[in-house]
């Protein structure tokens, strides 16, 4: 030991290196600081998530898309997040904002993307287009190595138990109401029909929906309905030739 060594290396050295102890505790007590920093404001804000205007909760038949697209495991080479990254801003468009996935429970950001991302992939393509691509991707993307999926077109869509997984989402605050849940079934068939009787209400309910017959047979609710339906939505609800936020500028 020199005689050079100040105070503070000798204490380090001979005391606290040699007694384990008190060095956890102190690791603990550096340590926590910093959590306390990130921590403490958590408390004192009401939200985490800056609002977006254009926001609004799924559609009964959006909703039972995003079912099958979970059920089907999309999400295993699909994700929905646009990172705030050059690349992927002029790719994809406007990186997304956590606004845009506060209805979704689970959300679907992923984490592989064997396929692109989706997260703005509504209003992309035709509903045709992803009719073809849907019963065979190599049809109109001849090098996908996509799965096809043709049974969706043929499979009836299990819609009558609507209410009550919107009843379910409402409890952990999406701001489904009564009106909703109570027209959740009929509002099934009405997204599907331009021409619908309750167009209003519809509307009034989901501003701004998309409503037509996305699967070409008006005569069938089918799986396909629901998953173009929730596809031709995403990443179309926030305005974004409107939307300013102040992180742009990072990216201009
Ligand atoms: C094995 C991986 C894989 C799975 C599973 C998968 N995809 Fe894909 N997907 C791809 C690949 C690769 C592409 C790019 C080639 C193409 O367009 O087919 C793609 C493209 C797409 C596109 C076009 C995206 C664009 O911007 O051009 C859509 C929409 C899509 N997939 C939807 C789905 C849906 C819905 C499911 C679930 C029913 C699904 N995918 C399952 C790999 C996959």
């Amino acid at each position: 030991m020199s005689a050079k060594e100040g105070f503070w290396s000798r204490f380090h050295k001979e005391f606290m290196e040699k007694n384990s102890r008190l060095l956890s505790v102190a690791v603990l007590a550096v340590v926590s600081v910093g959590g306390i920093v990130e921590i403490a404001p958590l408390f004192y804000l009401d939200s985490t998530i800056e609002e977006v205007e254009g926001m609004r909760p799924y559609t009964p038949l959006e909703q039972l898309g995003r079912d099958i697209y979970i059920r089907e495991g999309c999400y295993n080479c699909h994700s929905q997040m646009i990172r705030p990254l050059r690349d992927e801003v002029e790719r994809y468009g406007h990186y997304s904002l956590a606004a845009e996935s506060m209805y979704d429970h689970p959300f679907q950001w992923g984490s592989k993307r064997t396929g692109p991302d989706l997260a703005r992939v509504g209003g992309k393509y035709s509903d045709e287009w992803h009719r073809d691509h849907m019963r065979a991707p190599t049809s109109v993307v001849p090098e996908s190595i996509m799965p096809p999926y043709p049974f969706l077109e043929t499979s009836e869509l299990a819609y009558t138990n609507i209410a009550a997984n919107l009843r379910a989402l409402s409890r952990v605050g999406v701001p489904y109401e009564e009106t909703h849940l109570e027209n959740a079934v009929s509002d099934v068939r009405t997204q599907l029909d331009p021409f619908a009787d309750d167009y209003d209400g519809f509307q009034a309910r989901y501003p701004g929906a998309v409503m037509r017959d996305f699967d070409g047979n008006p005569d069938a609710v089918t799986e396909l309905d629901a998953l173009i339906a929730y596809l031709q939505v995403l990443g179309t609800m926030v305005d974004f030739s409107t939307y300013e936020a102040e992180a742009d500028e990072n990216l201009r």
